[in-house]
């Protein structure tokens, strides 16, 4: 039997993910502000589930997910991309987190090769290192991940015996650089991906917070050959804990996931989540949510960016994302981000390291992404503002 060591006993076990560094405001954390989250709408919703579903709210759901939201998504698709799913290409999930660790599963045998736009979401490449594959950097742009890099690397890892199973990328307010891949470059994606045979994994995880008007279309929205699987989320539209998401895909692969080992075992996935978010956004929660995050982030992202345009150093850079939770910064080519890190960390602000966006850690040592969604507007200018002291010293 372990034996626990007493100094790693709690006497009470954690509620949250969070961690508080008193004195510091960390923008290394991509969560919301927990003061923005629509307590009361989701309460309500709860209850009126309960009243509306009885039993049926707590019973085992259908295997591709609650009805009501398959079909509340079926209508939201058509106004915020440019291509309504029919309802067999819907499933839910529980959050991108899961329907990635699924899509891992289900749709790659031990030893395939995948894909990874270069940076990315660092915590999807743990979910995808937590199975037996190989991944494998494709390098973006200004203009978002490189299509010729994506075609080299399929020509490349085909003649080596290894071809391409998966692509995972963030197309749309990228995490964590902030920008969205070119228009014209996503259907060469889609045509390149078909061609060689790949299934683009597309996480669209920020779909919801635009800034400015319709976002861009998703790769899914211009896939004709049923190649791409895009991974939507309740997370950053409404609030993470609830654990619901869902998944646009082929007719074959939605009826693969649906027809799988877990999902016969446990039923549609975060059934009564599920549940209370159709509830909620049948009611009008929903847009009336996302229209004050959107408000309210952009408000962010302006006030922590104005001090780097008003100082107007050399050598730092900055995405001004139109959407979505993060900025991505970039110093001069011999800075060591993580040297300027402990500066602002004495000043009373911190952010996340660039090389923690790379697969192999060797690129992005002078780069860091900074999250405006958890503090108030006055508090991210004065983070801003103690960045741009911390860079002005090395
Ligand atoms: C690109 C991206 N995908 C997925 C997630 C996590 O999504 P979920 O809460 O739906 O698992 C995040 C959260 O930061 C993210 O930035």
């Amino acid at each position: 039997m372990m034996v626990r060591d007493a100094a790693t006993a709690t006497a009470v076990a954690p509620l949250l993910q969070y961690v508080e560094r008193p004195g510091i405001v960390d923008l290394a954390w991509g969560h919301p502000d927990p003061t923005l989250l629509p307590l009361a709408e989701l309460r309500d919703a709860a209850q009126q589930v309960f009243d509306r579903y009885g039993a049926d709210a707590v019973a085992y759901g259908h295997p591709a997910g609650a009805g009501p939201l398959i079909d509340w998504i079926h209508d939201r698709l058509a106004v915020v991309d440019t291509r309504a799913p029919d309802r067999s290409e819907i499933l839910i999930t529980a959050g991108t987190s899961a329907a990635l660790d699924q899509i891992a599963t289900m749709l790659t045998t031990p030893g395939d090769t995948v894909l990874v736009e270069s940076p990315t979401y660092h915590l999807a490449v743990r979910i995808l290192r937590d199975h037996p594959i190989n991944l494998v950097a494709v390098p973006s742009d200004d203009r978002g991940l490189s299509v010729d890099r994506l075609a080299e690397a399929a020509h490349r890892l085909k003649r080596n015996g290894a071809p391409a199973r998966l692509l995972y990328c963030v197309p749309t307010y990228n995490n964590p650089t902030g920008t969205s891949l070119d228009t014209a470059r996503r259907a060469q994606l889609v045509d390149v991906a078909a061609r060689e045979g790949i299934i683009i994994v597309e996480d669209d995880a920020y779909r919801e917070l635009s800034f400015e008007g319709t976002p861009p279309p998703s790769l899914w929205s211009l896939d004709t050959h049923g190649v791409v699987v895009r991974l939507g989320s309740f997370s950053k539209s409404i609030a993470p804990g609830l654990r619901v998401g869902y998944l646009t895909a082929s007719v074959g692969i939605v009826e693969q996931f649906a027809s799988g080992g877990m999902l016969d075992s446990g039923g549609g996935n975060s059934h009564f989540a599920a549940l209370m978010v159709a509830t909620y956004a049948s009611n009008g929660s929903f847009v009336a949510t996302v229209q004050r995050f959107r408000a309210e982030y952009k408000a962010r992202r302006d006030a922590l960016l104005a001090p780097f345009a008003e100082a107007r150093l050399d050598r730092v850079q900055w995405t001004t994302p139109r959407g979505g939770y993060f900025a991505w910064l970039t110093f001069g080519d011999d800075v060591d981000a993580e040297a300027l890190r402990y500066r602002a960390e004495a000043l009373g602000t911190s952010f996340a390291l660039g090389v923690s966006f790379y697969l192999d850690r060797d690129r992005g040592r002078n780069a860091a992404r900074v999250a405006y969604t958890r503090f108030d507007a006055a508090t991210l200018r004065r983070a801003g503002e103690l960045i741009v002291e911390a860079a002005r010293g090395v």
